[in-house]
């Protein structure tokens, strides 16, 4: 049975159960005052329908009546009738479609048109009928003059017209309950279908989408219940999916491209050396400057690759996470201070003017010193291998925030694109468009980078202007002194 069935049978049964209660209780009521089990019955019918004159009033007919049997042509003699009725009673004597007498005069008229009709068989003989806009219940017996005529005689009395309208009205008055009483069956059965039924069929239809696959659709709710707080959980968990979804696509993606990226990586400078060697096999290097050239090519063809190779194995561990990181609270002005000073002898002769800015007291963070030193030479050697100006600069500063520490290093090299800058932390992401341009490398240093920054708990990123040089920004969790 589907639920809102169940809603249907459930508000049918409450009205029900209401009604019933309703009548007992009237019922319980009425007895708990009269005493009478059949009281209602009494009030409804009794007291207006069988008994609707008082004792006088009945005699009075009962009168009538045995005339009517024994001596009908007496109902003809008016004063014969005047004698028999009380002047308070009002008595009516109808000869075929002619009133013959009538107590109250003045009703002659109406009373041809209100009165029932002739029944020989005189089973309804009780009821109320409406003369002039007043209820009056009567008596009727209906018989044969001699001469084969229909004779009816009445006798009526005026009824409340409050009573009667109420006795009249009732069965109307229970029609219109029964009819609001489905209107409002109808009215809670929309409010439940709205607040209860359409979100929980928006819940199993979207359950069916997701079962065959589909997540591209929205479960909407406004309302505030259980039943909306259950559609936004559907919801968020509907979201949840997608992106899960969509990121298990873009891994699965990214490992083919890593695969094809490395491929392509280790192919070409192996295809160089296997070149030169074939010259050298065939005689090509004939002089001792040309075969010293070869080799040096092919040495150097090797050791690109045996870096590379170096750089995919560390990014690899890092990207599984199997590299141990030993984290510790480091102080980074120090730290700082002697990477530049150990690093400048290099730098210069490279002829790279190389800064380091640093006031304040000592500043720590936490740190993997190895780690965070693999992390400067990638971005210092990029600043080298970027560099398009004649005075080549690079300068170091370190600041200090409310949470983190903040590594800086600013070069006055060509500068990045801002089209590629959003991915020069994806690996093997090359600003320039040929791979293979003078300045070589696998596009996997600033990747490094990050897996490192990151599994410190750290941030790493980049801003730049083309042609006027890049700033990478390392920031770190500060820590207690040691
Ligand atoms: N200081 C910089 N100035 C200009 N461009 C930069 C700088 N640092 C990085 N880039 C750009 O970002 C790209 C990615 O840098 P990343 O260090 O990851 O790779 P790479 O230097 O090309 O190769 P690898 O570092 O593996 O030898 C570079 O190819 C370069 O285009
Ligand atoms: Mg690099």
């Amino acid at each position: 049975m589907s639920i809102k069935t169940r809603f249907l049978l459930s508000y049918v049964g409450v009205i029900i159960i209401a009604i019933t209660l309703l009548l007992a209780s009237v019922f319980l009521f009425s007895f708990a005052i009269t005493g009478d089990v059949k009281a209602i019955e009494h009030f409804y019918k009794k007291s207006y329908v069988q008994k609707p004159l008082t004792t006088v009033e009945e005699n009075a007919f009962l009168d009538l009546k045995l005339l009517a049997k024994n001596n009908p042509l007496q109902l003809l003699d008016i004063e014969q009738l005047q004698k028999i009725n009380a002047p308070s009673i009002e008595t009516v004597v109808r000869k075929d479609h002619q009133i013959v007498y009538a107590s109250q005069k003045d009703h002659e008229k109406l009373l041809l048109k209100s009165l029932p009709g002739f029944e020989a068989t005189n089973i309804n003989s009780r009821d109320t009928i409406m003369i002039n806009q007043a209820f009056y219940t009567y008596v009727k017996f209906d018989f044969y003059f001699p001469d084969k005529s229909e004779g009816s005689i009445f006798v009526l009395r005026e009824v409340s017209s409050h009573a009667e309208l109420t006795r009249e009205l009732l069965p109307i008055l229970l029609g219109i309950l029964f009819l609001l009483f489905m209107m409002i069956i109808g009215l809670l059965n929309y409010l439940v279908s709205r607040s209860i039924i359409n979100p929980i069929t928006a819940l199993r239809e979207g359950a069916e989408r997701i079962k065959s696959g589909d997540l591209d659709f929205e479960i909407t709710s406004r309302s505030n219940d259980e039943i909306g707080q259950l559609n936004r959980s559907f919801e968020e968990m509907r979201v949840k999916l997608k992106e899960s979804v969509k990121l298990q696509l873009q891994y699965e993606e990214n490992r083919k491209e890593l695969l094809s990226n490395i491929s392509h990586d280790l192919k070409t400078p192996m295809t160089s050396i296997i070149g030169y060697v074939e010259g050298i096999k065939d005689g090509v290097a004939n002089t001792e400057e040309k075969m010293d050239k070869y080799l040096t090519t092919i040495y150097t063809k090797a050791k690109d690759m045996d870096l590379l190779i170096d750089e995919l194995f560390l990014f690899s561990k890092l990207d599984l996470k199997k590299i141990p990181f030993q984290m510790e609270s480091v102080n980074l002005r120090q730290y700082m201070h002697d990477y530049v000073e150990d690093a400048s002898f290099d730098f210069i002769a490279r002829d790279i003017h190389i800064q380091y800015i640093s006031a304040g007291s000592a500043l720590f963070a936490m740190a993997d010193r190895d780690k965070l030193r693999r992390v400067l030479s990638n971005l210092l050697s990029n600043s080298e291998k970027y560099m398009d100006k004649p005075y080549k600069q690079v300068i170091i500063s370190l600041h200090e925030q409310v949470d983190d520490a903040l590594i800086q290093v600013t070069d006055n090299g060509m500068g990045i694109d801002p089209t590629a800058l959003p991915y020069i932390f994806d690996r093997f992401y090359r600003a320039e468009p040929s791979r293979n341009s003078q300045t070589g490398g696998s596009g996997l240093g600033l990747a490094i980078a990050k897996q490192i920054v990151l599994e410190m708990g750290g941030d790493i990123w980049a801003k730049s202007e083309l042609t006027k040089g890049t700033s990478i920004f390392i920031s770190l969790k500060k820590a207690e002194e040691r």
